[in-house]
């Protein structure tokens, strides 16, 4: 072939890039935010039954799409099913990577004045109150907000100027040992504070009386944003993916070692949060009020607090790329634009859609209370993050698991995960989950959410 398509430099890389780009926020602010908000319990024991049941076949159907077509979301509709309505799921994944990255790029705006804040001191001696009103008072300044969102966007851009290769892979392989034990050592101080005793029942004892139907998708929700499905990245990280690579083994890696680090942020986070007498409910400020108050009752807490604020953000960078990689193989494929053309429409694309997201946590009072279901008031940011973090990535998954279990068929979709894994032999047991289960779990979710609108926030 010539002009061959870019492919990860190494085996590992793979694994290495794909848990780079589900690792993230999801992971350590989503996923704590979400649970809080949802019960705690009985929420995680859905997400992993979610994570298991559904998320990993549609990870497996979103890596064969791509490496068999070597396209972008829309190409890969268009060239198995060409002339057909299947490549509007891959224009909503397009405009789904856009609405996702504008709000995150905004959060993780956030984590870079953390690292300072903390390295400074900034939070040494004060009560957990304090810190709440610090991080109210942060978020509220429309410049700092905006400035972060531009730096970390930017930040993004550049890398993915340089490409796949050059940039995404190489940044995944020093961050997750790292990212992972300043992690471990959080769990350590977290579960030893006096009063963590209520965080663990919060965490392991499900309350089944406090799941609704909003909180199942909610969890459903959660499990394909952390791992990245449903809007195509997954098939674009596929499409540079070599023929020898095993697809089960590589999506199944990415699962495991994703839903762990979800896992221990959750212990990180709430023990403390209870020891400190917060609320597990207060939203998108969750982690940034709970972590400064570990770090301040941990020896060396400057320093592991600087330390951890650095991964997470280095952890979302890589997330963010795989992001916004999803348009730009779409530009680049489809209107055979150059990556930096594409790059830098993308970036500033995403950018712009960002600001009100920013302006989202006080600085505007008509973005800040937009809506208000149920007496909460939800902000741009949350309603962001639910219309595009949520229900999109669900339609999205929706669409890939109908397309390569209807559509693309049985026999070729075996046949690509075969390519690099000859002695498959669950053939049987894939169709069934990639046919029925995934589709029919999420169809259903879906309506229930349609005729019960309430249940939409
Ligand atoms: N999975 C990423 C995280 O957990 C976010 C993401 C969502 C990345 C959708 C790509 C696609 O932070």
């Amino acid at each position: 072939m010539i002009n061959k398509r870019e492919t990860w430099a190494s085996k590992m890389g793979f694994i290495l890039a794909g848990a780079g780009s589900a690792i993230g926020l999801g992971n350590i602010w989503r996923f704590p935010t979400t649970a809080g908000q949802n019960g705690g319990a009985a929420f995680i024991v859905i997400y992993l039954f979610s994570v298991v049941f559904i998320c990993l076949c549609v990870m497996i159907a979103e890596l064969a799409l791509g490496r068999n077509t070597q396209k972008n979301p829309v190409g890969a509709y268009n060239s198995i099913a060409p002339k057909t309505a299947w490549k509007y799921f891959g224009v909503l994944g397009i405009l789904t990577g856009w609405g996702i990255a504008s709000f995150y790029s905004v959060v993780a705006g956030w984590t870079l004045a953390y690292i300072f804040k903390t390295a400074t001191g900034f939070f040494s001696g004060m009560n957990s109150e304090q810190i709440s009103e610090s991080f109210t008072t942060f978020v509220s300044n429309p410049i700092s907000s905006i400035s972060l969102h531009l730096i970390f966007m930017s930040l993004t851009m550049a890398i993915l100027f340089g490409g796949v290769k050059k940039g995404i892979e190489k940044w995944s392989k020093i961050l997750m040992p790292l990212l992972l034990s300043i992690l471990f050592l959080l769990v350590f101080r977290s579960v030893s504070l006096p009063g963590a005793k209520e965080g663990f029942e919060f965490l392991f004892k499900p309350d089944w009386t406090a799941i609704t139907g909003r909180s199942v998708i909610a969890a459903v929700g959660q499990a394909f944003f952390s791992l990245s499905l449903g809007m195509g990245t997954m098939i674009v990280y596929g499409s540079y993916l070599s023929k020898e690579e095993n697809l089960i083994s590589s999506a199944t890696w990415v699962a495991f070692l994703d839903t762990f680090i979800a896992l221990m942020a959750g212990l990180a986070i709430f023990p403390a949060l209870f020891a400190f007498g917060l609320e597990p409910t207060i939203g998108a400020g969750l982690i940034f009020v709970v972590l400064p108050n570990i770090f301040n009752e941990m020896f060396l807490g400057v320093l592991f607090g600087t330390g951890f604020f650095i991964l997470l953000g280095i952890a979302g960078l890589t997330s963010l790329i795989s992001i916004v990689e999803v348009p730009v193989a779409f530009f680049i494929d489809e209107f055979k634009w150059t990556r930096k053309k594409s790059v830098t429409i993308a970036g500033i694309g995403a950018f712009i859609a960002g600001i009100p997201a920013a302006l989202s946590l006080g600085a505007l009072d008509s973005l800040t209370n937009l809506i208000s279901i149920e007496g909460r008031n939800y902000g741009f940011l949350d309603f962001m993050n639910l219309i595009f973090g949520q229900y999109s990535l669900m339609i999205g998954s929706l669409g890939v698991a109908l397309f390569a279990g209807w559509k693309w068929g049985k026999s070729k979709i075996i046949k690509e995960i075969k390519t690099g894994f000859v002695n498959f032999s669950y053939g049987a047991l894939y169709i069934f989950f990639i046919k029925f289960i995934a589709p029919f779990s999420l169809l259903f979710l879906l309506i229930y959410l349609f005729l019960n609108p309430n249940a939409f926030a």
